[in-house]
């Protein structure tokens, strides 16, 4: 028990579980993801696991949990960057609807961090049975889905040992960020300015991250110590933002058993509004994109029923919130890789505050190789 307990304590690096060291790995996990992935006048991403593959005419993305997430998010890129169109589903739905939209022309891009979670592993095997290129996103190397599938992108994220998944969806929006500017600039949608322009951002972003990472832990804490206490929270985003709301609302459930739900900002007014009183905040994600002045007027319609707001957002922007939470600006979509490591920040000092495990949460597992 005691040799355990001190190997864990080592693994653990100084900090106190699994999730804050994985947290803090980020920056390192972004500048590993992109080790050997330009060329040498960095204006270009090197997929050298995809150049013998055509540029899909239509990509659909199957994936469970987090990984859904990451697809969710790396749908927009693709359209925006390649033109490709993106179909986003949840695998243990793929898996039992007709196949009527697979067509020889398309791929379907599996992500999964274990690559064993049973649901993606049989949507694999759906497809490949329709004859359709799969490719696998994959961590675990050697896992099935990365030696059942066609082609397989690693993401290079190292062992994830918190049940609560953090670095490895920072890998997997990375490697879609890559796979977008590859497309793009192959397909020639994609200029190679923009391409070198979205590369330089991506290459300064682990010094950023990692010099951003200290403050937001400390304002993690501060806000987080005052709403432990409510049942209830709502996640509202935009574009971008959505998908990173709806992981925002996973994290927070999953280990702090806090009821949260994930939502389209602009979906507000169609039921969720119902709820909102003075008990029931919203996390508002308010980065200063296009979408901001739409996102600013939903955080008035949940102030105009007494909801509190927590808003995300970036320095200059003028809001009205309860508690406001600065986080560097980068353009576009790009800013996701600040926001989510706030996002996962909040949900860790909430768990740990109230007394959860944070590492190995209730009734969950780090992989789910069962249906
Ligand atoms: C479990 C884990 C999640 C993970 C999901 C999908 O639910 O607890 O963190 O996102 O499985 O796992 P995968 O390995 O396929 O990405």
């Amino acid at each position: 028990q005691t040799i355990q307990w001190d190997m864990q304590a080592a693994q653990k690096g100084g900090y106190r579980h699994f999730m804050l060291k994985e947290i803090f790995e980020q920056p390192r996990v972004i500048s590993d993801g992109l080790t050997g992935r330009m060329n040498d006048d960095k204006s270009m991403v090197r997929l050298a696991e995809l150049d013998d593959l055509p540029v899909p005419k239509r990509l659909h993305i199957v994936a469970c949990g987090t990984s859904y997430h990451s697809g969710l998010w790396g749908r927009l890129l693709l359209e925006h960057w390649a033109r490709v169109p993106v179909q986003v589903e949840i695998a243990s739905e793929f898996r039992y609807r007709d196949t009527l939209l697979l067509d020889k022309d398309d791929m379907v891009l599996v992500i999964s961090q274990s690559g064993e979670t049973a649901d993606t592993l049989a949507a694999l095997r759906i497809a490949k049975q329709n004859g359709v290129t799969v490719l696998g996103l994959c961590n675990v190397v050697g896992s099935s889905i990365a030696r059942e599938a066609s082609a397989v992108l690693y993401t290079q994220a190292g062992p994830e040992i918190s049940v609560a998944s953090t670095k490895a969806m920072c890998s997997q929006m990375l490697m879609l960020t890559l796979m977008a500017l590859y497309w793009g600039t192959r397909k020639g949608c994609l200029s190679v300015e923009e391409s070198r322009n979205n590369l330089q951002i991506l290459e300064n972003l682990p010094a950023l991250l990692d010099g951003s990472l200290p403050a937001m832990h400390e304002r993690a804490k501060e806000i987080s110590r005052k709403y432990a206490q409510v049942n209830n929270f709502f996640y509202l985003g935009r574009g971008h933002c959505y998908p990173l709301a709806l992981e925002g609302a996973l994290k927070l459930k999953e280990l702090s058993y806090i009821h949260a739900e994930g939502y389209a900002a602009g979906e507000m007014k169609h039921g969720p509004i119902a709820l909102i009183d003075p008990s029931f905040p919203t996390f508002a994600l308010a980065l200063d994109d296009a979408l901001l002045p739409k996102v600013k007027s939903n955080m008035v319609e949940v102030q105009a029923r007494q909801g509190q707001v927590i808003a995300l957002t970036n320095k200059g922007v003028e809001l009205d919130a309860e508690d406001r939470w600065d986080i560097p600006a980068l353009p576009g979509p790009l800013s996701a890789f600040l926001a989510l490591p706030a996002l996962q920040l909040f949900s860790y000092e909430t768990a740990d505050y109230l007394g959860k495990d944070v590492d190995q949460p209730r009734n969950l597992a780090k992989s789910v190789t069962v249906e």
